[in-house]
């Protein structure tokens, strides 16, 4: 018996998927097919695979060329499979052409003729999402090198008041995008924006977009005024709209299997969470305080994000100390207290610590190094140094494409976020309201 095997994503499934599939069947008496996990697409830079990894492979079996359907899921995979399931054929189109003929070692390498003028690609660019700019901080030379990784998004162009900020701190992308007038002058040609404003101006505008009726991405923090904030989700959700907030941990997949693996018990009973962002920003200090504030105001939010991630929003207390120079928190850390844990997060714009996270639980914890943020590993660690485990991911480039996709996803499935939810922001708001509020304070 000759057996065959071929890999792919099969994602929105087309003609020439069909066309490939059967071409491969003909070469043989059996055909196995890889179909690529999420993650596996994800960390070869596929990101915005449309179907879920149930609906690709029912695609495949729908079919009917497939006598076994089998899941890719790491670099390498090929080979095994080759050896386990005793390979003669590995076939695929031919844009894949001289790609994999190191397969030839293992059993013979065949490329299929491609079917011309269809890819998934290009069905996912067919309806693009067109995404305007709203405000031209420095961030946005990231923003704009991340959404070229994200096919389905065009960016339409960007509105920023340019005259009335200091344009030391201006992107250097920015005269390279069509510039609007006004807010009403691009929202026409846009179906959703990304605002990237001062903390002071964002909530505004936020509204302004949302009477517009379209979604919106803004920068974190969302806001600092509970409630506004609470009004806006009211809005975005009378108006069937997408609110999201661009805090890019909350969306990268090895953050949320490190929540995952930690809420499932295999520490024990989580009984405390301590989490740090500290930075030196030297020269763009000035800058960060203008954009957002001091230490609690620039960067809680990843700590506060991971310690509700882990212990719930039930907490029964929330105290500050601040470490101000000319009434600006540069260091300040943050406890919650619950019932039965505790947790704390220390962030510096202009003072540095380690910045990991450590998830202490009653048999073991979880020592996530820095940059915790941009989580790629983290370690299971017990008394018996025996049980330890290692994790190892990939966090792709600065990680804003995380957030863009799932923005993307929202606005097409017409959800909310998971990974980062109504009520997660709200919290986050919550307690940044009741800091700059003034309430349960110590100033050193
Ligand atoms: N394929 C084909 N003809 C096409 C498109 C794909 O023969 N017009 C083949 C590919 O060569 C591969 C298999 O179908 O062997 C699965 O390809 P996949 O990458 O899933 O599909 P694409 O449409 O190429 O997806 P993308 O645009 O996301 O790369």
């Amino acid at each position: 018996m000759k057996k065959v095997i071929t890999y792919g994503t099969y994602d929105l499934f087309h003609e020439g998927h069909y066309n490939l599939l059967k071409n491969a069947k003909a070469l043989g008496d059996y055909l196995i097919v890889g179909v690529t996990s999420d993650y596996f697409d994800k960390s070869r830079g596929k990101f915005n695979v449309r179907d879920s990894l149930m609906k690709r492979i029912d695609n495949v079996r729908a079919t009917g060329f497939a006598d076994e359907v089998i899941v890719e899921e790491y670099f390498g995979q090929k080979i095994d499979d080759i050896k386990r399931f005793n390979i003669d054929i590995f076939t695929v189109g031919s844009d894949w052409k001289g790609y994999f003929d190191y397969l030839n070692e293992y059993c013979e390498v065949k490329y299929l003729p491609r079917t011309q003028g269809i890819s998934s690609t290009q069905i996912r660019n067919s309806d693009n999402l067109k995404l305007g700019i709203i405000g031209n901080e420095s961030i946005l030379d990231r923003f704009l090198d991340e959404a070229k990784f994200v096919s389905g998004i065009e960016i339409v162009g960007i509105y920023s008041k340019v005259d009335t900020v200091d344009s030391t701190y201006k992107s250097n992308q920015y005269n390279t995008l069509n510039q609007y007038k006004s807010i009403e002058d691009m929202i026409s040609d846009v179906d959703a924006v990304y605002i990237n404003l001062p903390l002071n101006e964002r909530d505004l505008v936020i509204e302004q977009v949302l009477d517009l009726k379209k979604h919106v991405l803004t920068e974190f923090p969302f806001s600092c005024n509970l409630d506004i904030t609470k009004r806006l989700f009211q809005k975005s959700r009378e108006n069937q709209l997408v609110l999201m907030e661009g805090l890019k941990t909350a969306y990268a997949p090895a953050f949320t299997k490190l929540i995952a693996l930690a809420r499932s018990g295999q520490i024990g009973k989580i009984l405390n969470v301590d989490a740090n962002f500290t930075q030196v920003l030297g020269n763009e200090l000035e800058n960060q305080i203008r954009i957002a504030g001091g230490s609690v105001l620039s960067l809680a939010s990843y700590p506060l994000l991971a310690i509700f991630k882990l212990l719930g929003f039930n907490y029964n207390k929330v105290d500050f100390i601040s470490h101000k120079v000319d009434d600006i928190d540069i260091l300040s850390k943050i406890n919650i207290i619950y019932d039965n844990a505790m947790a704390s997060a220390t962030v510096a714009i202009n003072a540095k610590a380690e910045g990991d996270l450590v998830i202490s639980g009653s048999k073991g914890y979880i020592y996530v190094p820095a940059p915790w943020w941009k989580t790629e590993f983290f370690e299971l660690r017990f008394e018996d140094v025996n049980l330890n485990r290692k994790y190892f991911y990939k966090f792709e480039g600065e990680g804003l494409r995380y957030e863009l996709v799932e923005f993307l996803k929202c606005i097409r499935e017409k959800t909310e976020s998971f990974s980062m939810s109504h009520q997660d922001i709200l919290e986050e708001v919550k307690i940044l309201d009741t800091y700059v509020s003034g309430k349960n304070i110590i100033t050193i």
